[in-house]
């Protein structure tokens, strides 16, 4: 779960804690200007910035034709280099990764070992104005559907409790999450991984994708598998976290943020929440619709503060750091107030011909 501000996915992979973009040591920084990689912020800004300040403060000068050697000294690298200095500085200093980054898919599976169901706990009882519940949001288009449907990642299988009567499958790499899932009667489920799913090519009419695709790893390796074992006009049906927007809770998501020292918990495909349909485009979907609702939760006490906090991906944050994010969000809670989850639904289809 996460819902936040978004720091600048990489342009290269698209992720943000990407090996081609972020350092640690400062000899990591240095060799990445070397390679080039602050150049597309640098010299735009450069080229302005240089051109104007020549214009300001050696306009005359040149014009005249009495500028020597040292004028272009001046212009080369007081106008020009210190913009490309300064805006490489800035795009580097948010590419910074602590040195003791977990790797993500441990992270991952740790997680949820240790808190086997907690996506469902923390997402159920969310509701929107309309009071209504996003799972059963997600599920709308799955409804009635006669071919096999796949959850993928399904964590604990709360979408098989909305989709009794159509054949439905979950997949899932935590034991723990599916024993959670079979402890409450909800089957078939299959210990695996979304990039190597155990099923036959074009053997599935629909996917559902709940809170699942900003975080599976690699996304294009589980996106290819996506349309190898989808049938031609099959549909993906996901539910993403997006952008949260101006409005109520906004504070309080970002006294969160700013305890835990970071703009947004840091997960490995950003680009997959706003961006996702533009991303399914690329592998053959039609994108039918995208939609986002804002869904809120009480955060009455500061037991729903801790719970709220401990559902947020937090890998590598120090743990003095994520008590003191509970202790800002347990002082904001009170009964009636309710903490927003602004969440999309992406309806996406394959052509209908191979
Ligand atoms: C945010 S939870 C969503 C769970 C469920 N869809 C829900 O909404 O309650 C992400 C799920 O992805 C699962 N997962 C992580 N990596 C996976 C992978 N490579 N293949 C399949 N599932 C994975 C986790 O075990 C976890 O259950």
């Amino acid at each position: 779960m996460a819902v936040g501000l978004v720091v600048e996915p990489c342009r290269h992979t698209g992720a943000q804690l990407c090996p081609w973009c972020s350092w640690t040591r400062p000899s990591q920084a240095v060799l990445l200007v070397a390679r080039g990689r602050t150049a597309r912020t640098g010299f735009p800004v450069a080229a302005v910035v240089g051109t104007v300040l020549s214009l300001v403060n050696q306009g005359t000068v040149i014009t005249d034709g009495t500028a020597t050697g040292s004028t272009w000294v001046r212009v080369v690298v007081v106008n020009y280099a210190v913009p490309v200095i300064v805006a490489s500085v800035g795009y580097l200093s948010g590419r910074r990764v602590q040195a003791d980054t977990v790797p993500w898919c441990g992270y991952l599976a740790g997680y949820h070992r240790d808190r086997p169901g907690i996506t469902e706990l923390l997402l159920e009882p969310a509701t929107d104005r309309r009071h209504e519940r996003p799972y059963l949001w997600l599920v709308e288009p799955l409804r009635g559907r006669p071919d096999l449907i796949l959850d993928l990642a399904c964590g604990s299988a709360p979408t098989r409790e909305l989709l009794r009567d159509e054949r439905w499958l979950g997949v899932d790499t935590s034991s723990g999450e599916l024993a959670v899932a079979k402890a409450a009667g909800r089957s078939p489920v299959v210990r695996a991984g979304a990039d190597q799913l155990p099923l036959g090519d074009h053997t599935v009419g629909a996917v559902c994708a709940a809170m699942a695709l900003p975080v599976l790893t690699p996304l294009d390796a589980v996106l290819a598998e996506l349309t190898r074992v989808l049938r031609p006009g099959g549909i993906l049906v996901a539910l993403v976290p997006c952008r949260l927007g101006p409005g109520r809770g906004l504070l309080a998501w970002w006294r969160v943020m700013r305890a835990l020292g970071i703009p947004s918990p840091p997960w490995p495909n950003p680009h997959a929440r706003d961006g996702l349909p533009k991303i399914l485009r690329t592998y053959g979907f039609t994108v039918d619709s995208s939609r986002r609702r804002v869904f809120s939760r009480d955060i009455s006490d500061p037991h729903d503060a801790a719970l709220m906090v401990d559902g947020l991906y937090l890998p590598g944050i120090e743990l003095h750091r994520i008590e003191a994010a509970r202790a800002a969000l347990a002082a904001w809670a009170r009964p009636g107030r309710r903490l927003p989850f602004p969440l999309r639904r992406v309806v996406a289809h394959l052509p209908s011909t191979g």
